[in-house]
């Protein structure tokens, strides 16, 4: 198939367009009836949504317990770790060992850097042919209905792929502040691939070296700005969907929710704890996992007085290696639910399907034969 060189249309920046004060949204922006927030209280004076699930959250993990803490803690937070990539796919971990001023900071910097003049940003502007850089859409279907945020992407890992000259240079501290954030980032997930490779019966290392191993990992950072939205209920900030890669470390913003994750036929708001980070499996660790561990849909909500930044650092296996379930975790019972994909074919496998919620993985069940 041939990447597309450009947009089909111009870019819209959803920043400029909330901050010229428009009181009701282009129809560009509407979603479906189906793919709205259907109970999105009706906007009193409050900044934040109100949903009916207000107590429940994603399981959080104080990752204290599984360091050196008694055994009979460790074996209880490893239970806890295991439990919630089984039923949720996603759990948020404080005491992770990354510093805090160091996550303020990177969150502080890439605010700074969306509050810069246009001309600025413009400079990063991306095209669909790698996405790297400063963009406000995903697809390049003409007409196709937008969601309600502005993004940043870069690589950070292979080393080969990282070039900070495409990175923003105001503020001048950034590239530095992403450097040192990556690497706390990457130790972070490296730590996390041990936990869940343990909890599934596996070597420790079974998950890092099914990545390709710590130099050829991929490792990218999408930073995302949810700038705020005149009609919160018509829109979405970033559609549902899960994630293709391996694992995903979302550092929130630290005052406006808008993640919610699928439920059942729920969603549910994740309410972030103070330092915390919001890790979820991806596409590629289900597959990994045959299914034991699940990749869950998720999207991004707005609301209607304040903007959101948050930074996804997607933790992903090396393009070129096959990815398939461990062999481990294939029994009589439990056949492989997937053909082995490397990590290219299946990234150009669900471009050809389109963005399609969580489908993607889904459908490739259907696809493995009695191998
Ligand atoms: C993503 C994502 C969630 C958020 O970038 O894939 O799911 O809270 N982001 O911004
Ligand atoms: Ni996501």
């Amino acid at each position: 198939m041939m990447a597309c060189q450009d947009w089909p249309e111009p870019v819209i920046r959803v920043q400029a367009l909330a901050e010229s004060g428009l009181t009701t949204i282009p129809e560009r922006f509407i979603k479906p009836k189906s793919q709205r927030v259907t109970d999105y209280a009706t906007h009193s004076s409050s900044t934040q949504p109100k949903f009916s699930d207000t107590d429940i959250n994603i399981p959080v993990i104080d990752m204290k317990h599984l360091y050196g803490g008694e055994e009979g803690q460790r074996a209880e937070a490893l239970h806890r770790v295991a439990e919630a990539c089984r039923e949720w796919g996603f759990f948020q971990v404080v005491n992770h060992g990354v510093n805090h001023e160091l996550m303020k900071g990177a969150r502080e910097v890439w605010r700074e850097f969306f509050h810069q003049p246009i001309e600025v940003k413009e400079k990063f502007a991306n095209t669909p042919l790698t996405y790297e850089g400063y963009g406000s859409r995903l697809g390049v279907k003409k007409g196709a209905i937008l969601d309600w945020s502005d993004y940043f992407f870069l690589h950070y890992m292979p080393c080969s792929l990282r070039d900070q000259t495409k990175w923003p240079n105001l503020p001048t501290s950034l590239r530095n502040e992403i450097d040192e954030y990556g690497e706390e980032v990457v130790k972070l997930g490296g730590r996390v691939l041990e936990i869940l490779s343990v909890n599934l019966g596996l070597r420790q290392d079974f998950l890092l070296n099914a990545f390709g191993g710590e130099k050829d990992l991929g490792a990218c950072l999408r930073v995302n700005f949810y700038p705020k939205c005149p009609q919160p209920d018509l829109t979405m900030g970033l559609s549902s969907h899960s994630d293709p890669g391996g694992m995903t470390i979302l550092l929130p913003d630290e005052n406006v929710s808008g993640l919610q994750v699928r439920r059942g036929d729920d969603w549910i708001t994740v309410k972030p704890m103070p330092n915390a980070f919001i890790i979820n499996i991806g596409d590629q660790i289900q597959v990994l996992s045959n299914a034991i561990y699940k990749s869950i849909e998720h999207r991004v909500i707005v609301n209607s007085d304040k903007d959101r930044v948050s930074l996804a650092f997607f933790y992903n296996p090396r393009s070129d290696i096959p990815i398939q379930p461990a062999k481990e975790l294939v029994t009589e019972d439990r056949p492989a639910l997937y053909p082995p994909k490397t990590f290219d074919e299946y990234r150009l496998y669900i471009r050809t399907r389109g963005p399609n919620g969580k489908a993607q993985v889904e459908s490739l069940i259907s696809k493995c034969d009695s191998n």
